[in-house]
């Protein structure tokens, strides 16, 4: 008998998901990823304790621990993501504020040389006692030798609202925005990977726009509900992701036409 390094797979059209940890599946993948599109876990600092937190940091739902969900140190997510990508190849993380240099700097010491930071504008966030944090960063780092984005037109700064209706994960990204991302960054038929896939925006955006996509989630609900929110994203042939992105890319004044396929 073969134990394989996941608990779970399921292939779901042009798609591939792992339950499992990481550093345990993406050793074990069958095919090397031409980008990495992911929002990775980190622990929060305290927002303080304070009745004018809000949202999912609202005294009743948030001990205050710092863990919304698993999380894997830094320094222990840049090796295995690096060899699981193809010799060129882009990696874009999303990181917090207090997190940009500690995670910087592990991934560079895992071998990803680094671009830039994007932004996130959130437009809504939920109240804070040290500010009300509007901002999200991703690290634009890469592998091999560099490859131009498609539209260099394109600016840091991305606004978009966070996505309702999955209160079942307490970090969904927007579709939208991480469909910029594999946009730039990706040929329609290529290989994405999201090691922390959450509830599956870098998938659906991947999947949306015609390429392949490789997840993996280590929690058994998210893996479930993600699973099924792209089945159903299936049923309707992602007009919904498609149609978002297309309205924050006008909004975004991104002219979209070097995307064409
Ligand atoms: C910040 S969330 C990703 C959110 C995602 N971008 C989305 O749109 O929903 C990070 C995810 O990584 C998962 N995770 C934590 N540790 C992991 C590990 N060792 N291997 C795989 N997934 C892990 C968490 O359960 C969580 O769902």
């Amino acid at each position: 008998m073969v134990d394989f390094p996941w608990i779970r797979k399921e292939v779901i059209g042009d798609c591939t998901l792992y339950q499992g940890d990481m550093r345990d599946v993406l050793p074990a993948l069958p095919e090397k990823a031409d980008l990495c599109a992911t929002d990775a876990p980190y622990k929060l600092t305290s927002g303080g304790r304070s009745a004018s937190m809000g949202g999912k940091f609202h005294p009743d739902r948030y001990d205050n621990k710092g863990e919304l969900m698993q999380v894997v140190p830094w320094k222990e997510m840049g090796v295995p993501i690096h060899n699981a990508l193809k010799d060129q190849a882009d990696l874009y993380v999303m990181t917090s504020g207090d997190h940009v240099s500690a995670s910087q700097i592990a991934f560079q010491a895992s071998g990803f040389k680094h671009h830039t930071i994007c932004t996130w504008n959130k437009i809504s966030p939920p109240r804070s006692r040290y500010y009300m944090k509007v901002q999200e960063f991703t690290h634009f780092m890469w592998k091999g030798p560099a490859r131009d984005v498609r539209d260099g037109g394109v600016k840091t700064l991305f606004t978009c609202p966070a996505p309702r209706g999955l209160d079942w994960h307490p970090t969904p990204k927007p579709t939208a925005l991480m469909a910029q991302y594999v946009l730039q960054s990706s040929d329609a038929g290529w290989l994405v990977l999201d090691p922390f896939m959450g509830a599956g925006a870098t998938i659906l955006a991947a999947l949306a726009f015609g390429r392949r996509a490789i997840g993996v989630e280590i929690d058994p609900l998210f893996f479930d509900m993600t699973c099924a929110r792209i089945k159903a994203a299936y049923l309707n042939g992602f007009q919904e992701i498609r149609d978002d992105w297309e309205h924050w890319r006008v909004e975004n004044r991104i002219k979209g036409h070097a995307y064409a396929a």
